[in-house]
């Protein structure tokens, strides 16, 4: 299987954003208002997109959101490899540090990344969340 990362649009994030993450919601629940100012980034298996990452950079700090992976194709290593790219773009852009909102279930998995919990916690929609930090230098 051939593993391919390319920019993508934020219209083309939308459909993996809303099946995996919100699919009780509307489609227009996963847009995010300030979309048009981030890269989003796909993975695609053999031509078929099955995960997303969008990254916003604010005063030297980027923040990456809507992380998801298609169900069936989740737990095999994709994730990592497209969040390993984010990693690596940032790396190289003079930035102070990368953070997230962590979906708690999720917070261990964004450690292997370097990643720390910060004390900064908060419930939206129902769903508890850490929000993470890597310093970056
Ligand atoms: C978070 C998410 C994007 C990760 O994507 P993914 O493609 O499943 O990521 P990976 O496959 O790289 O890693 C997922 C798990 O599988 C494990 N894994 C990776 N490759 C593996 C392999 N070849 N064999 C077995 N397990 C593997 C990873 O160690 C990781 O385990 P952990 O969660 O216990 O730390 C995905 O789980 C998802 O879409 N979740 C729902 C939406 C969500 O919660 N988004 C994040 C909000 S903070």
């Amino acid at each position: 299987m051939e593993a391919k990362i390319a920019e993508i649009t934020s219209e083309e994030t939308l459909n993996i954003r809303h099946k995996v993450m919100w699919p009780s919601k509307s489609i227009d629940y996963v847009r995010i208002s300030n979309d048009d100012k981030g890269r989003h980034f796909g993975l695609f298996i053999n031509d078929k997109m099955i995960s997303v990452i969008s990254l916003f950079i604010v005063n030297k700090e980027a923040q990456f959101r809507k992380f998801a992976t298609l169900t069936d194709y989740q737990g095999k290593g994709f994730g990592t490899v497209l969040l390993k790219e984010i990693m690596n773009i940032v790396k190289h852009n003079n930035l102070n540090k990368i953070w997230c909102n962590a979906r708690i279930d999720k917070s261990k998995y964004y450690t292997k990344f370097g990643m720390v919990l910060t004390g900064n916690k908060f419930i939206k929609g129902g769903i508890e969340y850490v929000i993470m930090e890597k310093i970056l230098d």
